[in-house]
């Protein structure tokens, strides 16, 4: 039986996982990644060779544990981390370390290039520090010399697709996050490209995701058991592989994920432009299909900030003291702007807060109070998408924040939206590209979604107890806002 094999590149791990054709997950392996490091104000970088170090040694797994579905593979898709620059010299080596998703430094940048609201209306998203195009712009002022010894620029996922194939491609639904391209015709943006003043030449061609980008390359298939052969498709973003894992692919369909970042998003069946709420109005990772998404920048990181804090390295633990005390609302309020906000705020400047402790704080209000602050994060999101005339009642529940029933009960409550839960490690986004991967080799779409394990509606009266504090939790935000700015 022919199988596919998904990766997908993510800011705190790889995954890569071997399925079947008739979809049973034969094989996974998860390999952490070095976390991005913060050199100056704002920043976050990863070391880019650290990707290809972390892809290996999960591959390499593979090939250990499933030699003969290694061996079966007909198709690979990728996926990965979105909005990273990656710029590589004429050697085809990184000239300085990636600037992720959730580097703010381009924020003056930014603000400049918000100036042409029909470019946004193009782009499918206001210029926002984290995307790839202001983050240029910045190296062309602060760092002329790296954008000086560049040839090509990748996203994430795509400095994988050139160790595995040597081709510099990218798709469609990674190439949105960038803000170079012209969503409804989905292909790069002269006008942005004008804008910002880039060597279009940097721009690798943009394909659709599941299109065949080439074969692995023969040292490359020998390393990992793989047959000859093996095509690799174009390969989506890492939210857009995570929803067609789950089946979001028909309009209004949805999804909340809670992984390093969170996102509200939901499929569309044209391109729905909403820049004046922050909504991300994306090309989806099947050809005439969009997406709408808040972007939230902390999601089950906060928690994990919240665990270094206070001395815990086990969430699990501190997850369950939250829910053994839980009660209603945490006295407590917090803002989770660890590393600014996207949706609504487009705030590269906020930060995290924790507002009202007194004598008798307790640790579990602290770690409920920031289950509660991406909770109140995700349903300003929802706000934002209601705004712009999308309507989300129903949705998917993924990523390493919804292992915590009480998470999605307080998400729940919070937001308003009923959350379906699927069976534990669910799929995600190395099962997306998977897809894709079949897709490339000339197999049909599949894009059902996981059986559904647990329902959960919000709960009437948590719903009415957290209303008061949601307004009180958008009320910090705005009092704060001057306050971020002075206190960079
Ligand atoms: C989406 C986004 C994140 C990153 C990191 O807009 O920023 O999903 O792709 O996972």
């Amino acid at each position: 039986m022919t199988c596919f094999l998904g990766i997908d590149l993510g800011t705190s791990s790889v995954k890569a996982l071997i399925m079947d054709e008739a979809e049973v997950v034969l094989g996974t392996a998860s390999v952490p990644v070095p976390a991005p490091s913060h050199p100056m104000p704002l920043a976050s970088e990863q070391d880019v060779g650290s990707w290809w170090v972390a892809v290996a040694a999960a591959l390499d797994q593979l090939a250990a544990t499933q030699p003969a579905a290694m061996a079966r593979v007909a198709g690979i898709g990728l996926s990965g981390q979105m909005h990273g620059l990656v710029l590589l010299d004429e050697a085809d080596q990184p000239v300085r370390p990636a600037m992720l998703w959730n580097d703010g430094r381009a924020e003056a940048e930014a603000t400049e290039l918000q100036g042409d609201g029909d470019l946004a209306r193009i782009l499918g998203v206001p210029a926002m520090a984290g995307l790839t195009a202001p983050k240029l712009l910045w190296l062309q002022r602060h760092e002329p010399q790296s954008l000086d010894r560049a040839r090509n620029l990748l996203l994430p996922k795509d400095v994988l697709r050139l160790h595995l194939t040597g081709d510099r491609v990218t798709d469609v639904s990674d190439a949105a996050g960038t803000w170079l391209l012209d969503e409804q015709a989905r292909t790069w943006s002269d006008r942005a490209i004008a804008t910002l003043g880039i060597d279009r030449a940097l721009l690798p061609p943009v394909v659709e995701s599941p299109t065949p980008t080439g074969v692995v390359r023969p040292e490359m298939a020998q390393r990992f058991g793989l047959s000859p052969g093996v095509v690799m498709a174009g390969g989506a973003g890492d939210t857009l592989a995570g929803g067609l894992g789950i089946g979001v692919v028909e309009d209004g369909r949805a999804f909340v994920s809670l992984g390093t970042s969170g996102q509200v998003f939901v499929a569309t069946d044209r391109y729905r432009p909403a820049p004046e709420q922050a909504v991300h109005s994306f090309c989806h990772c099947l050809p005439g299909r969009w997406s709408a998404m808040a972007a939230i920048l902390n999601g089950a990181s906060a928690l994990a900030t919240v665990a270094r804090l206070t001395g815990s390295t086990d969430i699990a633990a501190l997850l369950a003291e939250a829910e053994a005390n839980f009660t209603g609302p945490s006295p407590l309020l917090f803002l989770p702007y660890f590393t600014g906000e996207r949706t609504p705020h487009n705030d590269p400047l906020a930060r995290g807060v924790l507002f009202g402790m007194t004598p008798d704080t307790t640790r579990s209000q602290i770690i409920q109070a920031a289950l509660e602050g991406v909770a109140f994060s995700l349903a300003d999101g929802i706000v934002a998408l209601n705004a712009a005339g999308i309507a989300v009642g129903e949705a998917g529940f993924i990523g390493g924040g919804a292992r915590s029933r009480l998470w999605a009960r307080i998400i729940a409550a919070a937001t308003g939206l009923t959350l379906n839960l699927y069976a534990e490690g669910a799929h995600g986004a190395a099962f997306g590209s998977a897809r894709l991967g079949r897709m490339a080799a000339g197999g049909p779409l599949r894009a059902e979604a996981p059986k559904v394990v647990e329902t959960i509606a919000p709960d009437a009266r948590l719903r009415e107890a957290y209303a008061p504090r949601l307004d009180a939790y958008r009320g910090l935000y705005t009092a704060l806002k001057p306050e971020f700015r002075r206190g960079r």
